[in-house]
């Protein structure tokens, strides 16, 4: 049976509840916390709270090595992850759910390859479309089953943080071609790749990018903004299943 990971990220902790817990170490140390199975109907699917639990692990210190071979060696196949995001799109309101089809990487000084000794094999993964599997077209189904609305395709331009981005940072993202800015899809997406499975990032608009609106970004929005959308994406997940991963 297809197994899936869902990578919880901002907003996104208490999304199901726990059926059992995982308990994993890896080669490269512990995941963020520990997977825990939830219950979705149609598939059996592990959760790892990517800032871990409590949220406290900064994009830029978490181990997304430990977490990807944790989902794996659960028999994840196929990681459904969840990013908040800013807008650099001005056509994306706060709020939006959306499936990027690519990606910029401006992240630095991140642990970003399993092929980093002689145990891993240096290997060249192939990442023209990084989301390109069948899990992102399961979303896309999924998604259009529970009437959800899901903006498909856009491009995730991948900050360090903690920091938000300057004005003239996310101006720079959108002369790129970058439609979201978020600080967590990498390296997670191509370790992802590197370990063999089939990965798709599901965004939640949180903010418009910024520069992009008159007043300064809000911490404090951010969050309830989130929260209500997490309804609409558990809503997505619970329509997920093993029939749509053709
Ligand atoms: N920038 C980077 N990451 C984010 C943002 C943002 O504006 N909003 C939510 N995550």
């Amino acid at each position: 049976m297809s197994r899936l990971g869902v990578i919880g990220g901002t907003g996104a902790l208490d999304l199901f509840e726990p059926v059992e817990s995982g308990n994993s170490s890896t080669r490269w140390g512990a995941p963020s916390a520990e997977p825990v199975r939830v219950d979705l109907g149609a598939m059996e699917a592990w959760f790892l709270a990517r800032h871990g639990r409590p949220h406290r692990i900064p994009p830029h210190r978490i181990d997304y090595r430990a977490n990807i071979a944790a989902l794996k060696a659960l028999g994840v196949r196929h990681v459904i992850a969840l990013n908040a995001v800013g807008a650099v799109s001005p056509d994306l309101p706060a709020g939006a759910l959306v499936l990027p089809d690519q990606l910029i990487d401006y992240t630095w000084g991140r642990v970003h390859t399993f092929s980093d000794d002689a145990e891993a094999p240096l290997e060249h993964i192939e990442f023209a479309d990084p989301f390109a599997g069948p899990t992102r077209r399961g979303l896309l189904a999924a998604a259009a089953a529970a009437d959800i609305e899901l903006v498909d395709g856009g491009c995730y331009g991948a900050t360090q943080g903690p920091r938000l981005e300057t004005a003239a940072e996310v101006a720079r993202l959108a002369a790129d071609g970058c439609t979201l800015v978020g600080m967590t899809a990498m390296p997670e997406a191509a370790l992802a790749r590197e370990a063999g499975l089939d990965y798709a990032s599901l965004c939640v608009v949180a903010n418009p990018g910024a520069g992009l609106q008159a007043d300064p970004i809000s911490i404090d929005e951010i969050h309830r903004v989130l929260q209500r959308a997490m309804e609409r994406v558990a809503a997505v997940l619970r329509r997920f299943s093993p029939g749509l991963l053709a």
